[in-house]
């Protein structure tokens, strides 16, 4: 990969072994997929912040860096609420280590909002066309196919690298060939909610990494594009879907001559797989929710006074922007989790069977956590707990 010089003298050490590191990361990275050079970030989100998925290996590599990250960089959720950990249930081994690195982290100038939707709380983060740096899956095919931005899904230790050079590879999502479709899905039934958690349960697994176009029979909100790019990155690894008349550029494609078509009964289907047992765990939010969705579930739960565990996930930022929804929401029962979620957190490993609205929680919470999980409407979640 083509170098400037002043890139190349960053690469031999004279900014110091931190940004000499980043350095390395990178130009390995683009030599690796024939990236022509480096081109300039709007925003880095940066994985591998949760000590249970990092370890001390991880902690260690990131407390040794030093220096500060020129571009907005935000964090991915950590493995706790970083105050109401207590209440999670987590020992103070695992929050002692995790606190450390989140301060690592900030040391470096890193925004801690630990949050895999970093759009719902700062839209200046990526606007169409940007170049970015992202390493959450949801978040790299939100940003790359609802928002139009430009992304390869990279690591933790990659993304942080792009995040203190203001620079990544030029290579992947960043360049329109990459960005073709290659498979067309069309679906003739209505969808709504939980249904895109299934399509994309569904698609994922079928499509892999390739690029589908959607044709379907109902216009998606942002947040269920939001709920289907995530599950398709769970059980495949699409980081990038255009739906027709939707996202800002599926009208520069055509329909591809591969060709899948979904029924409504194979996404029925979907809702039936996954533990049998008496849900013990509702989790909601995943990816994290918008302030939109905290109000849908302030409303469902109001009258309630839930009997068992329910955990609603967001960013700290939009808890705290509502107070009223949070307190509404808290006085049924159900706790609005911060900083982190019900699949990289270790607190979700002593239930049995976990009852979500997400398609890729579905996938990741029997894998991550040895769990079992059941894909269910939000109304079917919320379910219960009526005062009359
Ligand atoms: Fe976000 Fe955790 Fe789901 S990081 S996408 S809420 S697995």
């Amino acid at each position: 990969m083509y170098l400037t010089r002043e890139e190349e003298a960053i690469l031999e050490g004279e900014q110091g072994p931190t940004l000499q590191k980043a350095m390395e990361i990178l130009s390995a990275l683009g030599d690796i997929y024939g990236a022509d050079g480096l081109v300039p970030i709007k925003s880095a989100q940066i994985a591998g912040v949760s000590y249970k998925t990092i370890g001390d290996a991880g902690f260690e590599w990131i407390s040794d860096l030093k220096g500060t990250v020129v571009v907005p960089s935000m964090l991915n959720p950590a493995g706790m609420d970083l105050t109401r950990w207590q209440e999670m249930g987590i020992d103070e081994e695992f929050a002692s280590k995790q606190i450390q690195i989140i301060e690592a982290y900030r040391r470096l100038g890193v925004r801690c909002g630990c949050t895999c939707t970093p759009y719902h709380i700062d839209k200046t983060l990526a606007k169409f066309g940007d170049h970015l740096a992202w390493s959450e899956s949801s978040a790299v095919s939100y940003a790359n196919s609802v928002i139009g931005a430009r992304t390869n899904r990279e690591g933790g230790p990659s993304a942080l690298s792009a995040a203190l050079i203001g620079k990544t590879p030029n290579y992947g999502y960043h360049l329109d060939e990459n960005r073709v479709p290659t498979v067309t899905v069309k679906i003739d039934s209505k969808l709504e909610g939980a249904d895109y958690g299934a399509l994309g349960h569904l698609v994922g697994s079928m499509v892999g990494s390739g690029v589908p176009l959607f044709k379907l029979a109902s216009r998606p909100a942002n947040t269920e594009l939001k709920a289907l790019g995530a599950a398709m990155a769970a059980s495949g690894a699409v980081a990038l879907y255009h739906v027709q008349d939707v996202t800002p550029e599926a009208g520069l494609y055509q329909e591809t001559t591969d060709t899948i078509i979904i029924e409504r009964a194979q996404i029925d289907e979907v809702f039936g797989k996954g533990c049998q047992d008496e849900p013990d765990l509702v989790a909601l939010g995943c990816p994290h929710y918008s302030a939109d969705e905290l109000e849908q579930v302030a409303k469902l739960l109001e009258g309630k006074n839930l009997d068992r565990e329910v955990w609603i996930c967001t960013s700290r930022n939009i808890r705290d922007a509502n107070p009223d929804l949070v307190n509404k929401i808290e006085s049924t029962g159900a706790k609005v989790i911060v900083d982190t979620c019900m699949v990289v957190s270790p607190a979700t490993d002593r239930f049995g069977c976990v009852l979500t609205d997400s398609g890729k929680a579905l996938n990741y919470i029997p894998g991550l956590c040895g769990v079992g999980s059941r894909l269910a409407t939000i109304n079917d979640c919320l379910r219960g707990g009526d005062n009359n």
